[in-house]
């Protein structure tokens, strides 16, 4: 048997209702924030990734789907192409190629599967979907402002709050801009030269390399070593200690709570400035629902003119594993089960069934072969609310016998008032 690849699996219904529930309600927030939809392809170049995320990231380093795709010849050289880990590089590589710039600031949302080959377990798989948000453009456009921060931080405490999750924490750190980071890299490797040796491999290595990353380490030995190691936030310059205080200072006049964590540094090396995570705790070892932070170089190093941005994505599996609600309590289940009766009774009970459905009835249709036990077994098991006995007495009087499945009431109702008695709920 050929069974789903491992790291990945099928959504089936009813689960996929809850996963159209988180969709649908991130889609109405996005519409009232004034956000619109971009979608980018699934694979790029692999040195979009590299060139982002970064060489030394556990993402890059370890989890990426890779292949030499060979090309077709002469009129097609062979490239290295990667599944996307991840969709901020996307965006703004689409943000260079297509001059994006020139619309001001960029509000744009997606969802959509990401790939990385992590250890499979609860919480975290190969093939994961993300509902993320990048905001981006030119400085003059606002993007560098700290409002734009406060805007998405609140955007996603209304729709966790939205969606019934309840329990959230919001972790909240500066990680500092370019003119800090390499005073704040020096006095890593500084801190690290006497104890670096007692370290993981990993560590060894990003020590040397990108000391930053040394935070993303997860060895348990490691642990004490690093939680002695300097903060980013005694680093920060002016404009970066005044940029983290006004997105406090907003989030707390819109009453969104927070903590700040001065470890928080993120997994991926293209953050500047604010970066956050939003947890929760049923989620168990796996607690980040989602994360984000402002990205101020990143158009550059791909590129591309100066373009601020801040963004998110949220881990839609963990969502939906959090969302307190079965996939019962947001299915609607059909109004109406059609049951034919007796041979030629189906085209009669498809013509009803359109009919209906035209009036936005959910309806769902039985089998002229089925008998009349049957179709109401069928009927009860789907859930309807009525059931519409379609035979030859019904079609010659032009109404049809109508059985409320929760009351008992059974009515004859003629076809033009079929809809209308459906919807009434009486
Ligand atoms: P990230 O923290 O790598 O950030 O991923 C965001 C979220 O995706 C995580 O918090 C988690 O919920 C979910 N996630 C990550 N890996 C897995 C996995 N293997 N299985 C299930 N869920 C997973 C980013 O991807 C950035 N692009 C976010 C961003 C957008 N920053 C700025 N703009």
């Amino acid at each position: 048997m050929i069974k789903a690849v491992r790291g990945t699996r099928d959504l089936l219904p009813p689960d996929t209702a809850l996963w159209n529930f988180a969709e649908a309600t991130v889609r109405d927030i996005f519409r009232v924030y004034n956000f619109h939809e971009i979608r980018t392809p699934i694979f790029e170049e692999t040195q979009l990734f590299s060139r982002s995320v970064g060489e030394e990231t556990d993402i890059v380093s370890k989890q990426m789907f890779t292949w030499e795709d060979r090309g077709r010849g002469q009129s097609e050289k062979g490239q290295s192409l990667t599944l996307r880990p991840e969709n901020t590089a996307g965006v703004v590589r689409a943000y260079i190629e297509h001059k994006l710039w020139d619309r001001g600031l960029n509000k744009l949302f997606y969802m959509g599967p990401q790939f990385r080959r992590e250890r499979p377990q609860r919480g975290r798989y190969r093939q994961f979907y993300q509902i993320g948000a990048e905001v981006i453009g030119p400085s003059s456009a606002g993007s560098e402002s700290p409002a734009r921060d406060a805007e998405v931080i609140e955007l996603l405490a209304t729709f966790l709050d939205r969606v019934g999750i309840a329990g959230w924490t919001l972790e909240l750190n500066s990680v500092g801009c370019a003119k800090d980071r390499p005073l704040f890299n020096e006095a890593l490797r500084k801190a690290l030269e006497p104890v670096v040796s007692k370290m993981c491999a990993d560590c060894q290595r990003r020590a040397v390399t990108n000391p930053l990353r040394v935070f993303d380490c997860k060895v348990p030995e490691d642990q004490p070593i690093i939680a002695q190691l300097p903060r980013i936030g005694a680093f920060l310059d002016q404009g970066c200690r005044e940029h983290f205080r006004q997105v406090e200072e907003i989030l707390s006049a819109v009453r969104v709570p927070f903590t700040i964590n001065d470890r928080l540094v993120r997994g991926l090396d293209y953050y500047t400035r604010t970066a956050f995570e939003f947890t929760h705790g049923a989620l168990g070892a796996q607690n980040a629902i989602l994360g984000g932070g402002r990205y101020d170089g990143l158009s550059e190093a791909l590129g591309g003119p100066a373009a601020p941005g801040i963004g998110f994505a949220i881990g839609e599996d963990r969502l939906v594993m959090s969302l307190n609600r079965s996939a019962q309590q947001v299915m609607r289940p059909p109004d109406v089960y059609v049951a034919p009766l007796g041979e030629g009774m189906n085209p009669e009970a498809a013509r009803l069934a359109r009919e209906l459905r035209r009036h936005e009835v959910i309806v769902e249709v039985g089998d002229e072969t089925f008998r009349l036990p049957k179709s109401f077994d069928r009927a009860d098991k789907t859930g309807a609310r009525f059931i519409l006995i379609v035979g030859e007495d019904e079609i010659k009087a032009d109404a049809f016998t109508l059985k409320n499945l929760e009351s008992g009431e059974q009515v004859s109702v003629p076809r033009q008032e079929l809809a209308q008695k459906v919807q009434s709920r009486d």
